[in-house]
């Protein structure tokens, strides 16, 4: 046998122990941030060459984890690293530092023909724009938008889109690209945008800092005399985020600065339905896949389920590539609010005649779009949150010497009045707490005015969800007069429910001791229900309601642990539906869903309640048996596999067509058929195929294991 000899990937060994640190980067901005590193723990640097840093320290880790401090996951990314024991061999360090990889340098010289693109970007690139038009029922479907689309010309001839940016993603050469698409973008819609919207793509792993790296972006926007809360930039990262702190950075740089944001491609893979409640786009681009699928029902669910998450927040969705009337339709009818594609127009150069001819109703379609984008008042709280004991706390009642003047009082105090975020205060020198101000978003998200809880504690919020060690950190907190995060099930006046993400803060006297507590009542009700709607769409099946395979799986996994604890047994029926396939031939993929739900209904009624059903995959269910007493199971299996074969004696009504299905069933036992749930899922697979060999309708029990 061979075997590499010195390859890191055979002998892998940590970066050397020396004393001699050097730090490379061709990034400025981060040799600003290693400078900061360095200094940071008490050392001095010497730049050996341009991007080159060398420090002597003792404490190499040190200076390597205040480094990686200072830098974001895509900034660390791009310096490299060495610790090491001699002096020698600087310049050569520089170049091999400031190496690009083989593969690089290969796709450098096969894609030359880049370079002289790159050096006169002015005649070599140009954007070309495609209306992105608000859905109605009838044709009049005003643009409120335009998605900038980046063209190229190279020395011979135009350049296909997708293999200029293969090219220079090869060539390590993407961030350029992607900053001439952005800066193209503004620059050509300069004269004609009017009062549209201009969508913008961008790829975030090539910004390493927005702060630093949006610069030319911004300086573009300038130029081309457009306003930046005209703009919304598009994340259309083909590949998975894998950084999606660093994205949701980039998204909050935008969003301060004015713009929006939208996530394209929702659905193609790399953007979770977990990443759209995180970053709550402003916009949701749904993927060309589902939209070309559209009436299909998958396709209806997960644009259902898209639109009613994005629409709790306040989000818009978008519907990319609509080709069709009748993608339009299906799209519209399930709530999609804006669409793009061939049917409504093709990208063109400065859409002039389109521009003159919405000018008068752009404006306030796009401010319509713009207006309702965010409904929650998370800006405001963290704005407040942030600094409530210094700038708060000097007005507060009983509590340090006011600073300023009092005009300035007298703002702070209308502005707290005034703010879209609940404020309360309690008075921590009395018994139990009692609430001395509410501002008027209280009064508004609870119901009560302030005449009715001022002296009181602020439990009367509180209610039978509201979760009791929740409230136990609360208490902790106000015991030891410590700031606290809490998100509570609370209940305005009228009883109705809600969810408070509350932010309790300690106010101090000169001394140290808690005068006063801040709560900032934050409704994040939307949120949470779109949060708890995703989990909910993560474990169920989409198409029956019923729980899904890793549902189940996780339930057996339960079931088999609480059944070894307490000696008792539990029973899998692996379910296979008979004759299911003709349906779908005779009467199509639609029926065909209509009689899973159906069976799935079917299936339900079979069985006792506190038994655990849902579907494995296409006409295949699975059921757990559980509590079963140890001298029972043969016989409870033996049943519920009667009862669901049974099930389907008579016919299923589908739209009005009488379908005959059976069911075929494999049980499977613990311990007797597998001692966890990968063996029994096993061993009823086997024993649902032997029952379909000997017919339709048939149980059979797996063969003991071993
Ligand atoms: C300023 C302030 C605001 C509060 N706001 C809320 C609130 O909005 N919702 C809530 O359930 N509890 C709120 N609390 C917490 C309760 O008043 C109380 O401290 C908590 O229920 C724990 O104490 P207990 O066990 O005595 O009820 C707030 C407390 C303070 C001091």
């Amino acid at each position: 046998m061979t075997s590499c000899v010195g390859c890191s990937c055979q002998h892998p060994h940590v970066s050397g122990t020396g004393s001699r640190v050097l730090l490379s980067t061709r990034v400025s901005h981060n040799l600003v941030a290693l400078r900061s590193a360095v200094r940071e723990v008490g050392e001095a640097v010497v730049e050996l060459a341009p991007g080159l840093l060398e420090v002597h320290t003792s404490h190499p880790s040190a200076l390597l984890t205040a480094a990686r401090r200072q830098l974001s996951s895509v900034e660390a990314a791009e310096v490299r690293a060495v610790v090491l024991e001699d002096e020698e061999g600087d310049a050569l360090l520089s170049t091999a530092f400031a190496a690009p990889t083989l593969a690089e340098v290969q796709a450098r010289v096969e894609h030359a023909d880049l370079l002289p693109m790159f050096a006169d970007e002015l005649s070599a690139f140009r954007s070309v724009y495609q209306p992105i038009v608000t859905l109605g029922p009838d044709a009049d479907r005003p643009v409120i938008g335009y998605e900038a689309l980046l063209r190229g010309t190279g020395p011979k001839g135009p350049v296909m889109p997708v293999a200029m940016f293969h090219a220079a993603g090869q060539a390590g050469w993407l961030h350029v690209l992607d900053r001439v698409g952005r800066t193209t973008a503004l620059r050509d819609a300069a004269g004609w945008l009017g009062e549209a919207l201009l969508f913008v793509n961008f790829l975030p792993t090539t910004i390493y800092r927005p702060q630093v790296c949006l610069r030319t972006t911004e300086r573009a926007a300038e130029l081309a005399g457009l306003r930046l809360d005209q703009l919304v930039f598009e994340v259309t990262e083909a590949e998975r985020v894998t950084d999606i702190d660093h994205l949701s950075d980039v998204f909050a740089y935008y969003r301060e600065r004015g713009c929006k944001v939208a996530l394209d491609d929702l659905g193609a893979g790399y953007s979770s339905l977990n990443m759209l409640v995180r970053l709550q786009p402003d916009f949701v681009k749904l993927d060309k896949e589902i939209v070309q699928r559209l009436p299909e029902p998958v396709s209806r669910a997960v644009v259902a389920a898209v639109v009613e998450i994005t629409h709790a927040y306040g989000g818009k969705v978008l519907a990319e590539c609509v080709e069709t009337a009748e993608q339009a339709s299906a799209a519209l009818e399930l709530g999609v609010d804006l669409g793009q594609g061939w049917l409504f127009g093709r990208p063109e150069e400065r859409p002039g005649a389109a521009s003159q001819a919405v000018a008068g109703t752009v404006p306030s379609q796009a401010a319509d779009a713009l207006s309702t984008t965010r409904v929650d008042g998370n800006d405001r709280a963290v704005a407040l949150c942030g600094q409530p004991a210094g700038a708060l706390g000097e007005q507060s009642p009983g509590g340090a010497a006011p600073r300023g003047s009092a005009d300035v009082e007298a703002l702070v105090a209308r502005a707290v009045d005034l703010c879209t975020v609940g404020v309360t205060i309690a008075d921590a020198t009395r018994p139990d707490l009692p609430l001395i101000y509410v501002n008027q978003a209280f009064e508004e998200a609870t119901g009560y005015l302030s005449a009715e809880v001022l002296g009181r504690n602020c439990r009367f919020l509180q209610g039978p969800e509201t979760d009791p060690d929740t409230v136990g950190g609360l208490r902790d907190a106000v015991t030891t007069g410590r700031d606290h995060v809490a998100l509570l099930r609370n209940y305005r006046k009228d009883g109705r429910p809600w969810w408070n993400e509350m932010r309790l803060s300690a106010i101090r006297d000169h001394r140290g001791r808690v005068t006063h507590y801040f709560g900032f009542q934050n409704d994040v009700t939307a949120r949470v229900d779109a949060e708890q709607r995703v989990a909910h769409l993560a474990y169920h099946d989409a198409l029956t309601g019923l729980p899904n395979r890793a549902q189940v799986v996780d339930g057996l996994v339960r079931e088999l642990a609480r059944a070894e604890r307490a000696g008792r047994r539990v029973a899998l029926l692996f379910i296979d539906l008979d004759d299911f396939k003709a349906v779908n031939d005779r009467l199509g993929h639609a029926a065909g869903d209509l009689a899973l739900t159906a069976a799935g209904a079917r299936l339900r009624g079979a069985l006792r309640d506190g038994d655990l059903l849902g579907r494995h995959s296409g006409d295949e269910f699975l059921a757990v048996l559980t509590d079963v007493p140890r001298d029972q199971v043969t016989t409870i299996a033996q049943r519920a596999a009667d009862a669901v074969t049974d099930s389907f004696h008579s016919p299923l009504d589908v739209s009005g067509h009488a379908v005959q299905l059976g069911a075929c069933v494999g049980v499977a036992l613990f311990p007797d058929h597998g001692r966890d749930a990968t063996e029994l899922l096993q061993a009823a697979d086997r024993a649902m195929y032997a029952a379909k060999a000997t017919g339709r309708g048939r149980a059979v029990l797996a063969r003991p294991a071993g």
